[in-house]
């Protein structure tokens, strides 16, 4: 039998951990034959709401699911495991950018960050999705310098689910034949969802969809304020598809990516395309199943590095506001 692999979820008893947890459990992440162990944080308000998330779990009678572990205490909470999916946090309202958010959340990333390196396993991954989330991944990394830089991860593949959707809707195609869609930078407004790079059918997306105004007039807005969309239109942020994106990202951690594909996913910058070392950065990446490259090499049209730029940008100005949180205050 496979050894259990051990999944810390914060923010479990939270909208996107509702929609999360039950997959998990079922094996839509692990797979069939790995048992799981779920170590769900909470803050104090809301462990009676999360005691009811564990007996809903229980009464699912899922196989895979060896043990729950529910709890308030980080060092508790992180014992051991082999992910941590930081949830927990604030989201946004209506008029607010997620950056509004750094003031409220990006306290919360600092001692998780320690807890991760002082207790999880020697093989830990950690994917944020409490936002802002690159910069609370940054936050949380660098406080936790013993975990491996390429075991970080900050979640984009919301974004590029968004953005494969839009191109296949308007080429009226099946979304499998969309590849290659890169988001560059940060989980923000000034995200670049790239189209340049898109090949839908094996051609590039340009070619494909005749309309060279609906790439910069439609398509790139449309994918940068679908969070305001979904929260202006569901009086909530996203959840079941933001739960399904965090699936998504972590398979395509421990997933070989397809040869003509690649993926979505916020990583530590080593200076790739001239982005600043230590930042969390949407890059087009690939797995080999163990560790995530970013892909190279590409080349990057003048259109592209200017909305590169000012996503970089922002990124260094979040960086900024958040300096009592790092390690040397
Ligand atoms: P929610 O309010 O429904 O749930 C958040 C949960 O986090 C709550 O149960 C709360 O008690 C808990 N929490 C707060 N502080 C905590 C802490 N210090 N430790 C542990 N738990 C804590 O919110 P949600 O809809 O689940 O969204 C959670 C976060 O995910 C928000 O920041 C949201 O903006 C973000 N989000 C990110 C993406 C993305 O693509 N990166 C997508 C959707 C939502
Ligand atoms: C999203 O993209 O849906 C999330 O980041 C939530 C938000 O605040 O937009």
């Amino acid at each position: 039998m496979t050894t259990p692999v051990r999944v810390a979820v914060t923010g479990a008893a939270g909208q996107i951990a509702y929609s999360l947890l039950f997959r998990l459990a079922a094996g839509d992440v692990f797979g069939p034959e790995t048992p799981i162990e779920l170590s769900l944080i909470e803050i104090e308000p809301a462990m009676a709401a999360l005691e009811g998330v564990a007996m809903e779990l229980d009464d699912c009678a899922f196989p895979l699911l060896r043990r729950m572990e529910l709890t308030t205490d980080l060092a508790r909470g992180f014992d051991g495991v082999n992910w941590a999916l930081l949830i927990g946090s604030v989201p946004r309202k209506a008029g607010m950018e997620r950056r509004d958010l750094l003031g409220v959340n990006g306290a919360i990333f600092r001692p998780q960050g320690r807890a991760l390196a002082e207790h999880a396993a020697s093989d830990v991954r950690v994917l944020v999705v409490g936002n802002p989330c690159n910069t609370n991944a940054l936050i949380a990394r660098e406080n936790a310098r013993e975990i491996p830089a390429e075991r970080w991860f900050s979640m984009t593949r919301l974004d590029q689910n968004r953005a494969r959707t839009q191109l296949a809707q308007r080429a009226g195609v099946a979304l499998d034949e969309v590849r290659t869609v890169a988001i560059w930078g940060n989980h923000s407004a000034t995200q670049v969802p790239d189209y340049w790079h898109a090949r839908i059918g094996g051609k590039p997306a340009t070619e494909v969809i005749d309309d060279a105004a609906w790439f910069d007039e439609h398509f790139i807005p449309t994918v940068q304020q679908r969070g305001a969309a979904i929260i202006k239109a569901r009086g909530a942020s996203s959840a079941a598809s933001a739960a399904n994106a965090v699936i998504d990202s972590v398979r395509s951690v421990i997933h070989p990516s397809a040869a003509d594909d690649w993926e979505a996913l916020g990583v530590v910058s080593a200076g790739e395309y001239g982005i600043p070392e230590g930042l969390f950065f949407g890059f087009p990446v690939r797995s080999d199943g163990e560790r995530v490259h970013v892909v190279e090499g590409l080349d990057v049209p003048e259109p592209l590095a200017a909305r590169i730029a000012v996503t970089r940008d922002e990124l260094i100005a979040e960086r900024a506001e958040i300096g009592d949180l790092l390690p040397s205050h």
